[in-house]
């Protein structure tokens, strides 16, 4: 299947957020709320952009750490499709809040998100309670003190794919990034700098689609 792509708005204001998105909308496939944006607005960009974007996927990226099954009620209830949570939560968080996606239907899902250690083992127990997505992050502040994408990112990319989990990669990508993923069943691409901050966004993610056409035509 072809990689979805994903716009994270991590603007710091609703208004900011809906500009970014007003003219890129259409070309992409999931609209990420992000957790900068969270902190700034809450979930109301959540209900604003379901209003605006009634069938689209659409992420709330609170990388929640506890009271899964409250967090993940708020979130579906305010429009969410996907939640993420943070790999470091306890295994009963992330059972509380795939529970309630589950109750709630219509593809909703939870997402994990990789950052800093996590385990080979607690890979299997997120399997084991029927979790499928991963999302392999670079953070914001590795990226500013330099670390880039390397063999070491591929290998666990490939190893998570093999487990059979839906990755997800995101962490300053650039459109030049894409090809280095080019032999993995990536399930979806995550920008947000690189395509808010562009000159043209829009131009920014049509791009985008093309680069990931190439490789996964
Ligand atoms: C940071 C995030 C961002 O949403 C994600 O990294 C995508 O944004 P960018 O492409 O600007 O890095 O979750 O924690
Ligand atoms: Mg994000």
């Amino acid at each position: 299947m072809k990689p979805k792509l994903q716009v994270a708005l991590d603007n710091i204001s609703l208004s900011g957020a809906l500009k970014s998105i007003r003219d890129i909308g259409n070309h992409i496939d999931v609209i990420e709320v992000g957790t900068i944006l969270h902190v700034a607005e809450g979930l109301e960009p959540v209900r604003c952009l379901r209003a605006l974007y009634p069938d689209k996927i659409i992420l709330a990226d609170i990388k929640g750490a506890d009271a899964g099954s409250l967090l993940a009620k708020q979130c579906y209830e305010a429009g969410a499709t996907w939640m993420t949570v943070i790999c470091c939560a306890e295994i009963p968080t992330m059972a509380g809040m795939l529970k309630v996606a589950k109750e709630f239907g219509k593809g909703r899902d939870v997402q994990i998100e990789l950052y800093g250690d996590w385990t080979w083992q607690q890979a299997q127990s997120w399997k084991e309670i029927g979790l499928t997505q991963v999302v392999y992050h670079r953070s914001r502040d590795a990226q500013a003190a330099g670390k880039s994408w390397g063999s070491e990112d591929l290998g666990k990319i490939g190893k998570l794919c093999d487990m059979g989990f839906d990755v997800t990669v995101t962490g300053g990508l650039t459109i030049d990034d894409i090809k280095l993923f080019k032999d993995y069943p990536i399930y979806c691409f995550i920008a947000g700098r690189s395509i808010r901050d562009a000159k043209n966004p829009r131009d920014a993610a049509i791009a985008f689609k093309e680069e990931i056409n190439k490789y996964w035509g």
